[in-house]
């Protein structure tokens, strides 16, 4: 994967995501990307964002626009953080399942409108999310 431009920011409080999804809209705009795609991704994000400050008390971002061998103009977002970490990913990536008390779509919402959707996670470590939407995909 080639990456041609990148944007690196914390995740410590609500109006830093405001920033962030701000900042991940005008990296979609600049490849072109179209508006339902542009919403797919920013939801997508702003779920998996709330996540890391609700249950990992914050954590970092990464946008980039990558090109693949296969596929070109493509957003790349890495949700890092040093929380808790998920025991369970396979339970954790049902629809319906919070320790939040709370609807439990988050994780596989924000799969269903991505392209590419990997999470790794260890317990007492941290958990890291990595999300690509293509351009036209
Ligand atoms: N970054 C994270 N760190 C630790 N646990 C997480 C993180 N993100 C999600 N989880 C866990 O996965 C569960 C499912 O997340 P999600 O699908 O977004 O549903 P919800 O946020 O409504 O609970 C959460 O309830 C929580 O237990
Ligand atoms: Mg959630």
């Amino acid at each position: 994967m080639i990456v041609l431009s990148s944007d690196n920011m914390r995740i410590l409080k609500e109006l830093d995501m405001v920033v962030f999804r701000n900042r991940l809209k005008e990296f979609a705009v600049k490849i072109g990307m179209g508006l339902v795609n542009q919403t797919k991704l920013i939801t997508a994000a702003s779920e998996l964002s709330r996540n890391m400050l609700r249950y990992a008390g914050g954590g970092t971002v990464l946008i980039e626009i990558v090109n693949g061998p296969q596929r070109q103009n493509g957003v790349r977002v890495t949700f890092s953080d040093n929380g808790p970490g998920i025991p369970n990913i396979e339970q954790a990536m049902k629809d319906g399942f919070s320790t939040g008390k709370s609807l439990g779509l988050g994780l596989p919402g924000a799969k269903r409108l991505v392209s590419d959707f990997d999470i790794k996670s260890t317990v007492g470590k941290g958990t890291t999310i990595t999300i690509i939407k293509w351009k036209n995909g």
